[in-house]
């Protein structure tokens, strides 16, 4: 089957599907949602930016505030994969709409869950695939971003956020604790102390504190969000593809290993890329003094 990429490139050169229409966020007034696969209900995909080569993912459900059940996240994963896949797509984005980024795993939905059917099928498995991408994804986060949603946030590799987004772990509220990385990944973006204060308490933290707590590297006006967010993937676009997916790489290891290890692990990656045909242009380039041609080589 093609994927969501090629179909929504197919039909958009054809001009099939120019009967888009406009999100009703003003986070996203600018940006065109096509209704480009029938087969997802939960989210809106699109392909934007001036050299079309960012994958933008919207979280749609706003009756439940993009709560995330499990058909949602099977389309995300799927999309995702389907981004990684696609060579003309450099970076992704995902966001949701103005009240809510995501208000969380869908607790109506797992309500009646118990040990053994979470145990039995992996509950929440697919929020894998968002952190096994090669390519980066920028969370573009209005409203709420509560449980899950920040977690999902979290997964991504850089968090934007609008002046009115509001974060929180509040599980501890309904007798549960973050179930997809919240304990985790929390502490390692803002401490122990400040990530034990909103894991224990649900609190909610807004935009600036979360800035201010490295959660979020930039707030932006909520209407200037999302276009900050696309400029962001098309600055990364620019880039080596194949470099890009190294660094990210290379970064992430400092999550997962110590110190020591991940000096080496960078070197490695360090002279791996001189092993490549981008680095060799990215070089000849700055000394030639002209704009580097990457070929993902
Ligand atoms: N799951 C399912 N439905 C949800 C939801 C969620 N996480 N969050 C909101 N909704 C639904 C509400 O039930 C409501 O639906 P109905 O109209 O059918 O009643 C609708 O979205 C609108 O919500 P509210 O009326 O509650 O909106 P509000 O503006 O008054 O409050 C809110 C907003 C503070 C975000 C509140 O909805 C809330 O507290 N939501 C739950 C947040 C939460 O606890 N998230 C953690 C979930 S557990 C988790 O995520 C586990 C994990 O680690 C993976």
């Amino acid at each position: 089957m093609a994927s969501v990429a090629a179909i929504t490139r197919a039909l958009l050169s054809k001009n099939v599907i120019n009967t888009g229409r406009f999100a009703a966020a003003s986070n996203t007034s600018l940006i065109k949602f096509y209704s480009t696969a029938p087969e997802y209900e939960n989210i809106k995909v699109d392909i934007v930016g001036a050299k079309k080569n960012v994958g933008l993912i919207q979280l749609n459900r706003p009756k439940a505030l993009n709560a995330l059940c499990n058909a949602l996240f099977k389309e995300l994963g799927k999309v995702v994969i389907d981004f990684d896949a696609d060579e003309k797509i450099s970076a992704i984005v995902i966001t949701g709409n103005e009240k809510a980024f995501a208000a969380g795993a869908d607790i109506k939905e797992m309500q009646n869950n118990n040990y053994s059917s979470n145990a039995k099928i992996g509950f929440l498995k697919e929020w894998e695939d968002i952190s096994n991408c090669g390519k980066p994804i920028i969370a573009a986060v209005n409203g709420f971003a509560l449980g899950g949603g920040c977690e999902l946030a979290m997964l991504c590799d850089i968090i934007y956020a609008g002046e009115k987004a509001k974060f929180g772990q509040p599980e501890i509220n309904i007798g549960t604790i973050p179930g997809a990385g919240g304990t985790q990944r929390l502490p390692r973006y803002v401490g122990k102390s400040k990530a034990m204060e909103i894991v224990l308490t649900g609190n909610f933290i807004d935009a600036l504190e979360a800035e201010k707590m490295g959660l979020v590297s930039r707030v932006f006006p909520v209407e200037k969000l999302l276009e900050e967010t696309i400029k962001l993937a098309e600055r990364i676009g620019t880039h080596s593809p194949l470099i890009v997916k190294l660094a990210k790489q290379s970064v992430n290891q400092a999550y997962e290993t110590t110190l020591k290890s991940g000096l080496q692990y960078e070197k490695s990656i360090f002279y791996g890329t001189f092993a490549t045909e981008d680095r060799k242009e990215g070089m000849s380039a700055f000394v030639e003094k002209r704009p580097p041609n990457f070929k993902n080589n």
